[in-house]
Formats: C-alpha cells, sequence, structure tokens
C-alpha cells in the first residue's frame, strides 16, 4: 500500500550506508508500489556536486547492491526521477542551508518530512539545532538517528539531550535494523500466537537462551570507526540486546509502540548487572588472527589496522534476566567478525524430559530461529528409532523455511524500517530509555575490560571463536549450536 507522499531527506547522502542500504530499500518499496509519485528523496551532504552528479552516483550504487532479479533498468531511472541534492555541511550554520530550504519551502507545508541522520553520532544535536535555527521542523517532521547512539552513557544522554531539546520524543526514531529483520519480529508470532510455545517459554521449561550474530567479513573500510566501537558496542549494546528482549520480556498488551517498548524496557532493567567483580567469569573477548576463510588467506585484525589495539572483534556474554520467568536461565550472546561463517540465529535449548523410561535421558527439544541465512524454524523432537526391536531414541528435526509468497526475495531489513518512519509507526525504532538501559548494562562490561579485568584471547579468521567462549557454556553443561555439527 501506497505511503502518503513525503519529504526524506538524507544527511550523509554520500556514505556507504546511504548508498549500500538506504537507497536500495527505498528503491525496492518503490518497485512494490508503495512511494507516491511526488515523494521526494533529497541528499544532503557536503561534497560539492549537482543534482546529475548526486543521480548518477545513486545509479552506479544501485547497480552495485541491487540483485541483478530486482534491478529494473526502466524502474530505476523512475526512481532517480525522486532524488534531489543539495550541497550542505549539515553541522555548521549559514547561508548553505538556503537550497535545503527553498526545496523543502516547494511542497506542502504539511507533508510529512522525515530527517535520516547517516552521519557520525556527534553531530547529531547539532544538525537539529540547525533544523530549527532555519525553520525546517514542521509538526509532521520526525527524525530518524542511526547507531551508534553514543559510545557510553554519557555521550548517548548528550545525544539524546540534544536531539530532544528539538525533536519531541513521539517524532524521534532511533533505528535498529535488526527489529526490520523478519525472523526477529518472528520471535513475537512464535510465543505469543503459539500457546504450545507460550506454555514453556519459562524457566521451568527452558534451560538457556543462545543468542548469535557472526560474519564472515571483518572492518574492512570501516576500521576508523569499528576500532573505537568493537563488538559490544557494535553488535551487542544494541541489536543483540533487543532480540534478547523480545525473547526474554512478558507478553506487550498489544503491538503498540509504548506497549512493546515498555515491555523490552523491563527485561533491560532486570539485566543483572556485570561488574569488575564477575566480568572475568562471566565475559570473553577477542580478537581474530591471521587465518582462512572460503579459502582465502585472510590477515588478522592488527595487521589490517595497521597498528596496535585493544579493540575487541570477538565477544561472548553469559548474561541473565532476573525475573521470576527466567530464574537461572543462562542467556549467552556472541557476536564476531571473521568467523567461520555467517549465522544469526537464537537457540532455545529446553530442559530435558524427566523420565527414566527410556534408560538415557531423551535429548533436550531445541528450537532454533534462523535469523539470516536460510530464514525459518528449526524444532528438534525425539522419536522412536525405527529401525531397531529395542525401543530406542533417536531425534528428528522439524524444519520450517519462512519465505515470500511466490519465492520473492525477502525485503531488506531496512525497507519496512524506512517506511514506518514515514509511516508514523514507531514500535520497531528504539525509545530513549531502552537505549540508556542498554547502556547501564554495557558500560561497567566495557570498563572492566578497559582496567584489564578480562584477557584479550584470540582466535584465528575463520574459526568459531576462541575456546574461552566454549567454557563460557560447558561450565554449565551447555555447548554452543554450530550448524555445522
Ligand atoms: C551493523 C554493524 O550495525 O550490523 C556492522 O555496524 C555489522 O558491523 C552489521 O556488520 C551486521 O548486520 P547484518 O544485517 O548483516 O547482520
Amino acid at each position: 500500500q501506497q505511503v502518503e507522499p513525503f519529504d526524506y531527506v538524507i544527511f550523509g547522502a554520500t556514505g556507504d550506508l546511504t548508498m549500500r542500504k538506504l537507497l536500495p530499500a527505498l528503491y525496492n518499496r518503490l518497485r512494490m508500489g508503495q512511494i507516491p509519485d511526488n515523494a521526494r528523496i533529497i541528499g544532503a551532504a557536503r561534497s560539492e556536486l549537482d543534482r546529475a552528479a548526486y543521480v548518477a552516483r545513486a545509479r552506479e550504487a544501485l547497480e552495485h547492491f541491487l540483485p541483478a532479479d530486482v534491478f529494473n533498468s526502466g524502474l530505476v531511472e523512475r526512481f532517480l526521477g525522486h532524488i534531489h541534492y543539495v550541497t550542505l555541511d549539515s553541522s555548521k550554520k549559514g547561508a548553505q542551508w538556503d537550497s535545503l530550504k527553498t526545496l523543502l519551502a516547494g511542497a506542502d507545508p504539511d507533508r510529512i518530512r522525515v530527517y535520516y541522520f547517516a552521519t557520525a553520532p556527534q553531530l547529531y544535536a547539532s544538525i537539529c539545532e540547525n533544523l530549527h535555527e532555519y525553520g525546517l521542523i514542521t509538526p509532521r517532521s520526525r527524525v530518524v538517528l542511526e547507531k551508534p547512539i553514543g559510545t557510553n552513557m554519557a555521550t548517548a544522554t548528550a545525544i539524546n539531550d540534544g536531539v530532544g531539546q528539538f525533536f519531541p520524543e513521539n517524532q524521534i526514531y532511533r533505528i535498529d535494523h535488526y527489529l526490520g529483520k523478519e525472523t526477529v519480529q518472528n520471535v513475537l508470532a512464535l510465543r505469543f500466537a503459539n500457546p504450545l510455545m507460550n506454555a514453556a517459554w519459562s524457566a521451568e521449561h527452558i534451560e538457556s537462551v543462545q543468542i548469535t550474530a557472526v560474519e564472515t567479513v571483518g572492518v574492512e573500510g570501516r576500521a576508523a570507526y569499528y576500532d573505537t566501537s568493537g563488538a559490544l558496542r557494535d553488535m551487542i549494546q544494541n541489536h543483540l540486546l533487543q532480540v534478547l528482549c523480545l525473547v526474554a520480556m512478558e507478553a506487550p498488551d498489544s503491538l503498540e509502540a509504548d506497549a512493546v517498548r515498555n515491555a523490552k524496557l523491563a527485561v533491560l532493567n532486570a539485566l543483572r548487572p556485570i561488574t569488575e567483580g564477575t566480568a572475568a567469569a562471566e565475559t570473553v573477548r577477542a580478537q581474530y588472527t591471521a587465518g582462512v576463510i572460503d579459502g582465502k588467506n585472510v590477515p588478522g585484525y592488527l595487521d589490517e589496522l595497521g597498528k596496535d589495539s585493544t579493540t575487541e572483534t570477538y565477544a561472548a556474554i553469559r548474561a541473565w534476566v532476573d525475573t521470576p520467568r527466567w530464574k537461572n536461565v543462562p542467556f549467552y550472546i556472541r557476536t564476531a567478525k571473521r568467523s567461520g561463517r555467517k549465522v544469526s540465529e537464537i537457540v532455545i535449548t529446553f530442559r530435558p524430559a524427566a523420565t527414566a523410561m527410556f534408560g538415557a535421558t531423551p535429548a533436550s527439544n531445541r528450537l532454533v530461529l534462523r535469523v539470516q541465512p536460510n530464514e525459518g524454524v528449526e524444532l528438534r523432537l525425539n522419536v522412536k528409532n525405527p529401525a531397531l526391536d529395542v525401543f530406542n531414541l533417536q531425534t528428528a528435526d522439524l524444519d520450517t523455511p519462512i519465505r515470500m509468497e511466490g519465492g520473492m526475495p525477502f525485503p531488506d531489513s531496512y525497507e519496512r524500517l524506512l517506511l514506518d518512519a514515514v509511516r508514523g509507526d514507531p514500535v520497531l525504532f528504539i525509545r530513549r530509555d531502552e537505549v540508556e538501559a542498554a547502556w547501564r548494562w554495557a558500560e561497567p562490561i566495557l570498563d572492566a575490560w578497559k582496567d584489564g579485568k578480562v584477557p584479550m584471547q584470540t582466535y584465528s579468521a575463520g574459526s568459531y571463536g576462541p575456546e574461552q567462549a566454549v567454557r563460557l557454556l560447558a561450565e554449565h553443561g551447555d555447548n554452543w549450536h554450530e550448524t555445522a555439527e
């Protein structure tokens, strides 16, 4: 369904995120017939480009990043017709703002305006101040903030305060693209639409939860950003904690934004603090060394960086949610660059049947939600082994792929989120208090690491990670779920 006419202003319009994700996502929405003819996408960046030059860059990006089966040159040209460009150093004041102002003034003042900040987060507050100063904030304007919202609690609060001076909270959309992923949203369906699952969804039946997001890529062209960030800030403080919240939260009353966000916030607030004293037991951090991925030799992190660094490219954490529902259930979270595979998944291991009738204890039921690739749901059950006269058990997996009708490719996680901001639906965006609660838990871990309380381990590129991460689970008789097993 088509959304209302809008002006989408993207600050950071020449950057990697815009080219790789935002423009392809908007093009795909046009392809699905959701973008009205008079909608405008206005790129803003410092580069001195005219409209034609920016459109040429956008065309190149679409050619490069869109899969061949969705690239349609007629549609691409139609999409490019929506694009405008203004040269603007958005954190500075001055006459340079005039062209954006004039462009926006050409449309109905009631038109929806989305300001998307794909710039360095330190600039968010000053861009908002300038939007205000040049009279560009209308009642129907909203701002979309890319992660990372800060690098710790103090910087996150400063960004939130700075933006909050000019936009009320209900006009602020903090994006976390993991919430745009189909199987992540499916956690809600699976839990709350299936009484079978819902009834078993607690410490009484669940032994442990694993949340994994590992990838084969290294830091590529993003070393400067990544080295100031690291795995915990880049993936865990935001994406993986959000996934944990959906797995662990109590049932919200509805799918209204505040109902869902309150339920997530309660989980974040119930996370047991990891302190200097417990960090060594509950966390593992590591950097990759040289190795082989997909048959190719790849250098280690320090070689890639060309300097020394104490930034982790791998992190594994044993987290605890201190609510009655999750009493003594470990939540294992891990993320890695330069892993041997790209996998994001949620693995729920249930307690084994408490029966002696089969001799050996039956295997635990296990539910795997494959976030990517091969989106799907897998449930391991025990069945009788048919080959034997004696009554023995074997395991069988019910495996259901989650697919689009007609075998269409899955929409990218940004697609829905970009238009949710136009529709004014914030349910899949992060509220201020969630970001801050996540930092309240994450920052002490970073502090303990900085103080050398947890040694930096190594793992070779292409491996599953450091040995210490295996031990984190082995202490509870658990092991990581590897797709290869
Ligand atoms: C981003 C991180 O937020 O998520 C990247 O900054 C990471 O470092 C990416 O590669 C992973 O996203 P996805 O959708 O590929 O799992």
